[in-house]
């Protein structure tokens, strides 16, 4: 047994529910931890260059030490490896490096690291195993856990996927350590969407985080991974294929999903654009749900803690063209979601879009 307990969350599925553990510093007791499951065969760690050089090496050594199988396939940093062509590269390379359908692959790094493995996971040899270790807080806190992955085409983001879960989720929270900022605004973006969803504490922690002096290793920061991990398990948990309460993640991605395409998806990140995202549903859930106006205002006020970057005038054809484009509108129904109180989503089936866009457009205003 581990010297230090991590705390564990399980996802719940009908067949292959699975743990995440999370601690600081559980990296160093991989060996420990996957030893049970240590049968002979080949472990691949697939990891980003720079994310290798950061753990993967150290990860690499204690499980090679621990008399695991591993090799290791280094891949390019960057969306552009969720493709298609990278896909095949990438399976080519692990054929070549002896991967069969015994193997398990470890896929170390952030969420396009997660998706692309999670995708050649559920393709290669038609199904092999694979663990998530994920490096950024977005993907510790939402791509790890859930099972989605996907790569892109050029007609559109996350196109291509499968549901196709892990066999474990592996969080440790020093890996944020090296973290930019900006990707730490990000994740905290997808963490006070839970807040806004499913559980309320999260807004409190929030209120008393030091935003002017961040301490990315304190327990509050710890605290939210692990709320935000059983948020998200737990919707998982009872829609496992995002039929109909999964929908509710997609709190702020509607108009969040516009910023990042009208932005090419090189301005802001997906998590601040998430914010914002939230701040349309926000005041649109007051005016539409009587959401009270207290809740709105101080709800506004918390996010824009979070938002670093400034979001653009789209032209309202635009705005409308991406907006249909989303993969929440059902036969030109909108499904947009809502609150109308803090922890309580509410699912709007056929929302009118000129009221996406002029909350949006009176949002810049407000913020300029
Ligand atoms: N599958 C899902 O359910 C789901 C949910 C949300 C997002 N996503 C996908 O996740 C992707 C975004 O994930 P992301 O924001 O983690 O992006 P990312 O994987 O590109 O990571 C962002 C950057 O941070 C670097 N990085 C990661 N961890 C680091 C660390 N500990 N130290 C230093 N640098 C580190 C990465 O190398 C990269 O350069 C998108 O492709 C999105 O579509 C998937």
């Amino acid at each position: 047994m581990y010297s230090l307990k991590p705390e564990t969350i399980n996802v719940l599925l009908q067949q292959n529910s699975y743990p995440i553990w999370i601690r600081k510093g559980i990296r160093k007791s991989i060996g420990e931890l996957l030893k049970s499951l240590n049968k002979n065969q080949k472990w691949i760690i697939i990891s980003p260059t720079p994310i290798y050089n950061l753990y993967g090496k150290e990860i690499f050594q204690i499980l090679n030490q621990s008399g695991f199988k591993i090799e290791i396939l280094e891949i390019d940093d960057g969306e552009r490896v969720k493709s298609i062509y990278y896909f095949q590269k990438y399976c080519k390379k692990l054929i070549d490096l002896g991967c069969n359908r015994d193997s398990i692959l470890l896929a170390l790094g952030g969420g396009v690291t997660g998706d692309l493995c999670g995708f050649i996971a559920s393709t290669l040899f038609r199904g092999i195993s694979y663990y998530q270790i994920p490096t950024s807080l977005l993907a510790m806190v939402d791509s790890s856990i859930g099972g989605k992955n996907a790569i892109n085409i050029e007609e559109g983001k996350n196109l291509i996927g499968t549901f196709y879960h892990p066999d474990a989720v592996i969080i440790d929270p020093e890996f944020l350590i090296t973290l930019p900022e900006k990707e730490i605004y990000s994740g905290l973006g997808e963490i006070i969407k839970y807040g806004f969803i499913i559980s309320p504490e999260i807004i409190k922690i929030f209120k008393k985080l030091n935003f002017l002096n961040l301490d990315i290793q304190s327990n509050e920061i710890e605290q939210l991974i692990i709320i935000s991990a059983e948020s998200k398990s737990k919707i998982v948990s009872i829609d496992s294929s995002e039929k109909d309460l999964r929908r509710i993640l997609n709190f702020g991605h509607t108009t969040g999903h516009i910023i990042e395409a009208f932005t090419n998806y090189s301005k802001i990140t997906h998590g601040e654009a998430v914010v914002y995202g939230m701040m349309v549903a926000i005041k649109i859930s007051h005016k539409l749900l009587n959401l009270p106006k207290q809740v709105m205002d101080d709800s506004i006020y918390t996010l824009k803690k979070l938002c670093k970057t400034e979001i653009p005038f789209i032209p309202k054809t635009d705005f409308l063209n991406y907006l249909f484009r989303d993969k929440k509108v059902e036969s030109r129904q909108i499904n947009f979601i809502l609150i109308d109180e803090i922890g309580n989503p509410i699912i709007h089936n056929n929302i009118n879009p000129n009221i996406v866009y002029d909350t949006y457009k009176n949002l810049l205003k407000e913020i300029l």
